[in-house]
């Protein structure tokens, strides 16, 4: 264990990576195999804060009760898959008051027309013309200021959110040039070094998802034995009969193989010669065999934070702690560089 000041110090010599996710759905065997792949590493070489988005679930219409469910529920998710919460800092959003109040600075220098080209908000309000609310609309701020906030150098972007970063970075400059340069960092997307892409079971063209609206696109970590083994099983494959990988003509196939390969430690060449002669349904079976024993442990540390809510609520308040000295810091030069008095 470091004492403080030789963490202070690793922290300055450290970049700083930040990644959110919002708390919709359930967090998937993706992210399972994102994590194992890349937390461990990334967490000895950067300085790294993930948070719950949880302010940005309410741009869609959420049950009170679920959502609060749910909020413990990603949170005692992250601490299963093996995030350490003293090495890393993990936090709620909406338990940093500093996130809504950068939030409304930067949405005053953003320009509508900005906005209205984000695809993102083009294809939700598509999909939510009951509800095409302005939060939806000025999410890509919200994202900004979660980003710039604390001051973080790298941000791990799907391409979904890629045009969301590249707004973050435009309003760095749009308030480096109204206010004061260089109060806020300039980020960078963040390309992980390692780390299979896990496609959607049904439709293996797009990547697995957990705010998919079909359930069966994905694995959830916290899926029951028989669930998961349903889903593997119902897996969409070709017509064809070899066990061989072939992205363009069997991606379905060579999805569950990565699947195999990263959880068994095998080669895919070496599953093909194992399964020389056999059918596509001996794989999934073995596979979904293979998916449950990989969960369990993660399942059962999952099952164990959550008896425990005081326990979680302190780990929460933890990070929180932690997060706030940052983002009070950032918050207090950007009201300086504004113009607003503190006293
Ligand atoms: N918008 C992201 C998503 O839907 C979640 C998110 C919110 C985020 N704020 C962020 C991701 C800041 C990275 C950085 O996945």
């Amino acid at each position: 264990m470091p004492n403080a000041k030789s963490h202070a110090i690793l922290l300055i010599m450290k970049k700083t990576i930040l990644s959110g996710s919002t708390v919709t759905g359930d967090l998937t065997l993706g992210n399972y195999i994102g994590a194992i792949h890349n937390w461990k590493q990334m967490q000895n070489d950067y300085d790294c804060l993930y948070f719950l988005a949880d302010l940005h679930a309410l741009t869609v219409t959420q049950d009170p009760k679920i959502l609060k469910n749910r909020i413990y529920s990603f949170f005692a998710q992250y601490l299963a898959l093996g995030l350490d919460p003293q090495q890393n800092t993990i936090f709620v959003q909406s338990q940093i008051h500093e996130h809504a109040e950068l939030n409304w600075i930067l949405t005053c220098l953003t320009p509508m027309g900005y906005l209205n080209r984000m695809t993102q908000f083009k294809e939700k309000s598509e999909k939510n013309v009951k509800n095409i609310n302005a939060g939806l609309y000025t999410y890509p701020v919200l994202m900004a200021a979660d980003i710039l906030l604390y001051q973080a150098d790298l941000v791990p972007v799907g391409e979904d959110q890629r045009q969301h970063l590249e707004l973050a970075r435009d309003i760095v400059g749009f308030f480096d040039r109204a206010h004061a340069p260089g109060v806020l960092k300039m980020p960078e997307a963040f390309i992980p070094k390692s780390g299979a892409r896990i496609m959607s079971l049904q439709d293996p063209t797009k990547k697995m998802s957990k705010s998919d609206d079909n359930e069966k696109n994905f694995v959830s970590i916290i899926d029951d034995p028989k669930k998961i083994e349903k889903k593997i099983k119902s897996a969409a494959t070709d017509s064809d009969t070899v066990i061989k990988y072939n992205l363009e003509n069997k991606p379905g196939l060579s999805n569950l193989l990565t699947i195999y390969s990263v959880l068994s430690g095998k080669t895919v060449a070496q599953i093909e010669a194992d399964y020389a002669g056999k059918m596509y349904g001996h794989l999934k079976v073995d596979l979904a065999a293979l998916v449950v024993e990989t969960l369990a442990p993660v399942q059962l540390k999952y099952h164990d934070l959550m008896k425990n809510q005081d326990h979680l609520e302190m780990l929460m308040k933890q990070g929180a702690e932690k997060a706030k000295v940052r983002a009070a810091k950032t918050l207090k030069s950007v009201y300086d560089a504004v113009g607003l008095v503190r006293v």
